[in-house]
């Protein structure tokens, strides 16, 4: 794929904070394989960033039933009393993290409760610690609000885990806050709570560091120990931590766009305050939805797990038997960050790499779209949340393209 250039201010009418920021990598990559399937090519998507799995019909049903019962205009800004308490119980029961509803919020994905809250918070120059490889959204949000993003390199022989004594090196008095995502995106990397408890020991010596702990993936998880989350595994922080949970990723419901997030009501009071004059509140027939979601059964999660770890384990064994890929076992989420720099003399670089594979019928994005130079990984991101066929098909091709 060739580089999307960063929107640069050629046009004078684009702003200087817009400027900072590029496209997203990952929807571009699939809006071409959108495109190069309407023209009649046979591509098989792995680039986008969701299950392939119906969203549960008693889901779909609540949003038809709120159709019907005219919920069709606007809620409060940080959504319905019924939802604020439906995302409490989700808070509790799937987290552990035990909040009021007054320091939940509700917004249009977890995407836009990321926005909001880096917007509400960070000042020109103030630095933000993310490790790489990250998920592409972060630095680029970082960016538009004018602050700096400090990349904390991981590697797959160490995880994709940071330490506690990166972390300790990386803090300066200009840090305002560290991103942890885990399961993260693209590499599926996980933590468990004494890891967690050695890095809140560290930031227990910066009381100016906020935490933002992205946990959109927690349901989604293959190891048998339980979800570990800085909130709950170091509660003395948690005044400083805000926790990002949806229902895009645990319930197939990326279209409905919403998101959830758990903190200290100063800083949902200020994401509430910046969502009034943006979305003003996520949409309504949307959140009836997520209340089913959020109370209705959960047991088809058990299934999507055991589905999506076999699709997990059928694409790594047979990446790592094409010469020159090298793929650790992702814990979580669905992506495999595959390593490829061993192919790098033949293609030049990733992008290159993932424009071969595109002309070969299968869309995957390269590495460097999720800061994988920052930590001298060349490769691509495959998602394996995709039907057990195709997927097997996608993987054939990928072996002859490489061979
Ligand atoms: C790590 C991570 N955080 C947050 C999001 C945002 O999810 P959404 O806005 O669809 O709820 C995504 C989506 O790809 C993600 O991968």
């Amino acid at each position: 794929m060739p580089a999307i250039a960063a929107t640069r201010p050629e046009n004078p009418h684009l702003s200087d904070a817009l400027a900072r920021i590029a496209p997203s990598r990952t929807t571009a990559m699939t809006d071409r394989a959108i495109a190069l399937k309407e023209a009649g090519h046979d591509i098989i998507a792995l680039s986008v960033g969701e299950p392939d799995f119906a969203t549960p019909p008693h889901v779909v049903a609540a949003a038809k039933s709120a159709l019907d019962a005219g919920a069709t205009r606007y809620t409060t800004v940080g959504g319905t009393a019924r939802l604020k308490a439906a995302a409490a119980l989700h808070f509790a029961r799937d987290l552990g993290i035990e909040l009021p509803t007054r320091q939940i919020t509700v917004s249009a994905g977890g995407k836009q409760a990321i926005f909001h809250a880096l917007l509400a918070s960070l000042n020109a120059d103030d630095e933000v610690l993310i490790p790489a490889p990250w998920w592409v959204s972060y630095p680029e949000i970082v960016h538009f609000a004018g602050a700096r993003v400090v990349a904390l390199p991981t590697m797959a022989a160490g995880g994709f885990r940071i330490t506690p004594a990166q972390l300790a090196a990386a803090i300066t008095p200009r840090t305002r806050w560290l991103v942890l995502n885990a399961p993260g995106n693209p590499t599926g990397a996980c933590y468990t709570a004494s890891e967690l408890q050695a890095l809140g020991a560290v930031l227990a010596r910066h009381p100016r560091v906020l935490v933002l702990s992205d946990d959109i993936y927690a349901a989604l998880r293959y190891a048998d120990r339980p979800h570990a989350t800085l909130a709950v595994a170091c509660p003395q922080l948690a005044e400083r931590v805000l926790t990002i949970s949806g229902v895009s990723k645990s319930h197939a419901m990326t279209g409905f766009r919403i998101g959830v997030a758990a903190g200290p009501a100063w800083l949902i009071a200020a994401m509430e305050r910046l969502q009034s004059h943006s979305s003003g509140n996520a949409c309504s027939v949307s959140q009836a939805a997520a209340v089913a979601a959020f109370e209705g059964p959960q047991g088809f999660l058990a299934e999507w797990r055991g589905r999506l770890r076999a699709r997990r384990d059928a694409c790594v064994a047979a990446l790592n038997a094409m010469p020159g890929l090298s793929v650790p076992v992702p814990e979580g989420a669905f992506y495999a960050m595959v390593d490829a720099g061993a192919l790098m003399a033949r293609f030049g670089d990733d992008e290159a790499l993932a424009l071969h594979l595109l002309n070969h019928g299968v869309a995957v994005v390269a590495a460097s779209a999720f800061g994988g130079r920052e930590c001298g990984l060349a490769g691509f991101r495959i998602s394996f949340a995709a039907d057990d066929a195709r997927l097997a098909e996608a993987l054939r091709r990928i072996a002859k393209a490489l061979a």
